[in-house]
């Protein structure tokens, strides 16, 4: 009885008109909208809804828009669903419309539990030839000219009781502690085997309550690199990538987004199972990214951003 990932966001926007061009370049297909709200889903159907501020019955920000107002939780079935519903009874703010059931974290935000509307996909995605394993054969590695996300793969949030969210999230929701950051961060599973994390908890020297980042599962490493330089052909603003977390191993590229807080594109996180032991660790700059590209690489330069733009000559090219 656990959840199955995230199936459903809903943003408080500020800016509507800015934000429907942001997640279409993004990669999100929009599926329906009106004058106060774009619903758009990703690959497997997962939903990203763009709500204006003011749209009736949005649940309260945990801080001032534009941030995520509510996350989605994905159940397989109406049996897990019932656990869940015994499971938070009794949660400030408790709702059980039938179909979702639902509450105020500690951390204030509005978290709700539905039967999984996302659809089993199979991709093409890149095999990556190692030493030990060469399994790519007579086939050229993909390069994506922008990327269209498989889903929301987690949720990042600073909080200002690390403690108590993070054992709320263990014991209400059966999250997994993954890794930490003790005192000041931890990385969550929905499940004993799952990606390294669906959510991410960080409380602040001195604490801030809101949205971090939201991070899109993309298919593989190339994906992160082709939407990334897409993003920055359109214009939108690199925070930082590509890159690659130490933790997770992923390799990342985050984007400011008028939706609120970060977006992130990001490939290869480590798969876990409970065979996996926590590891604790100290926050620093070498832990965060191995490596990273500070404002990105020009989509259109194909280089680092900044870097002198090519002269039309090769570095291969004869003289
Ligand atoms: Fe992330």
């Amino acid at each position: 009885m656990n959840l199955l990932g995230i199936d459903e966001i809903t943003f408080g926007a500020t800016d509507l008109a800015r934000c429907k061009k942001f997640f279409s370049d993004w990669g999100l297909q929009l599926v329906d909208e009106d004058a106060q709200r774009l619903i758009y889903e990703s690959l497997n159907g997962c939903r990203v809804i763009v709500a204006a501020s003011d749209t009736p019955g949005l649940p309260p920000g945990i801080e001032p828009d534009p941030t995520l107002r509510e996350v989605v939780w994905a159940v397989e079935n109406a049996a897990v669903l019932d656990h869940f519903r015994h499971r938070l009874q009794g949660a400030p703010g408790f709702i059980d419309t039938g179909a979702r059931v639902g509450c105020t974290d500690p951390a204030g935000l509005a978290l709700r539990i539905q039967v999984t509307r996302k659809r089993p996909i199979t991709v093409a995605c890149a095999r990556v030839n190692t030493w030990n394993d060469r399994s790519r054969v007579d086939q050229a590695s993909p390069a994506y000219e922008r990327a269209t996300p498989i889903e929301v793969g987690h949720v990042v949030f600073f909080v200002a009781d690390l403690a108590k969210v993070t054992a709320f999230y263990i014991e209400r929701l059966g999250f997994v502690l993954s890794d930490s950051y003790p005192g000041r961060g931890s990385f969550l599973r929905c499940a004993p085997r799952a990606g390294h994390h669906d959510l991410f908890l960080l409380q602040l020297p001195q604490p801030r309550v809101g949205l971090n980042h939201v991070a899109f599962t993309v298919r593989d490493v190339h994906e992160v690199f082709g939407g990334g330089m897409h993003m920055s052909r359109c214009g939108w603003e690199t925070e930082l990538g590509p890159g690659r977390h130490p933790i997770s191993s992923a390799i990342f590229w985050y984007f400011v987004s008028p939706g609120g807080g970060l977006v992130e594109y990001y490939s290869d996180e480590d798969e876990l199972t409970d065979a996996w032991t926590p590891r604790e660790f100290t926050p620093g700059p070498t832990l965060f990214a191995e490596w990273a590209i500070k404002g990105g690489i020009d989509g259109s330069t194909r280089r680092q951003k900044d870097a002198e733009a090519p002269t039309g000559k090769f570095a291969t090219d004869r003289a």
